[in-house]
């Protein structure tokens, strides 16, 4: 059966010595859970430091981006095997703030996620419409655009080491969060694009997490829905007992799969 992952993605927030701190954190917070995977994804900058204190425990280490080339005149950019050296457990690809302000497209999604994938690491590759997309019509279209350049060329064998994060635009960062109705509607959608790909069971396997303004009020809702397997926190991740609220009925919905 498929995983619940519930990932905290730090953006551009927090200093080294926080981040240090967070991470403790939510390492102390999280000691007793044993259904739900935990991840926390700090700066570039804090990963070595932060790869230090989750050692060991049980929250994993993500990486917020990635390059696909080896190394080279990438300036500003950092390497998959530089990731893999400080222990990166996973790396989030495509977050629509990369999508919207850093050109990323569904070809950088691809080479992105199939780099990530050859170094044993787990991309989680994030995937929505814009509000302007869903008022137009757009969301089956969009979904299956990004999802189908995400994949393109992955074999069965990858797909099943991946985790998708669907997370509508409009609900990032601005406290409306989809309706668990509009959210399982679209996980569905998005589990059937797989299904088409690789198959039922391979479909059934893929970790789809939720993601915009998922909070402790919300959580149970949310992962309470068939297909939805988690979440890619932005806001309440930056604070330990926030983020332990998502992951509490997280451990409840694994329990009673
Ligand atoms: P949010 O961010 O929880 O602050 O809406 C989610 C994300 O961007 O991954």
């Amino acid at each position: 059966m498929r995983k619940i992952v519930i990932a905290g993605n730090w953006k551009m927030n927090k200093t080294v010595a926080e981040s240090v701190k967070l991470a403790a954190d939510v390492v102390a917070a999280v000691k007793d859970i044993r259904q739900v995977v935990v991840a926390i994804a700090p700066t570039y900058l804090a990963l070595a430091k932060v790869a230090e204190v989750v050692k060991g425990t049980n929250v994993k280490l993500a990486a917020q981006d990635v390059h696909w080339e080896n190394q080279g005149a990438f300036t500003g950019k950092v390497s998959a095997d530089m990731l893999q050296e400080i222990g990166v457990d996973f790396v989030i690809i495509g977050h629509s703030e990369q999508r919207t302000y850093f050109g990323e497209t569904d070809e950088t999604v691809n080479k992105k996620v199939r780099k990530v994938l050859s170094l044993g690491m787990g991309p989680i590759i994030c995937i929505g419409e814009t509000l302007a997309e869903r008022q137009g019509g757009q969301l089956e279209s969009v979904l299956t655009t990004q999802v189908n350049g995400a994949y393109a060329g992955l074999s069965a064998d990858d797909a099943r080491r991946t985790v998708v994060a669907y997370e509508p635009v409009w609900a990032i960062g601005t406290g409306v969060t989809a309706s668990d109705d509009e959210a399982q509607q679209a996980h569905a959608f998005v589990r059937g694009l797989l299904a088409k790909l690789y198959g039922d069971s391979v479909a059934q396997s893929i970790s789809i997490q939720y993601g915009g303004s998922m909070k402790p009020e919300n959580a149970a809702g949310l992962l309470g829905q068939p297909d939805i397997d988690g979440g890619l926190i932005g806001g309440a991740a930056l604070k330990a007992d926030s983020f332990l609220g998502i992951i509490t009925p997280g451990e409840s919905a694994a329990q009673s799969t």
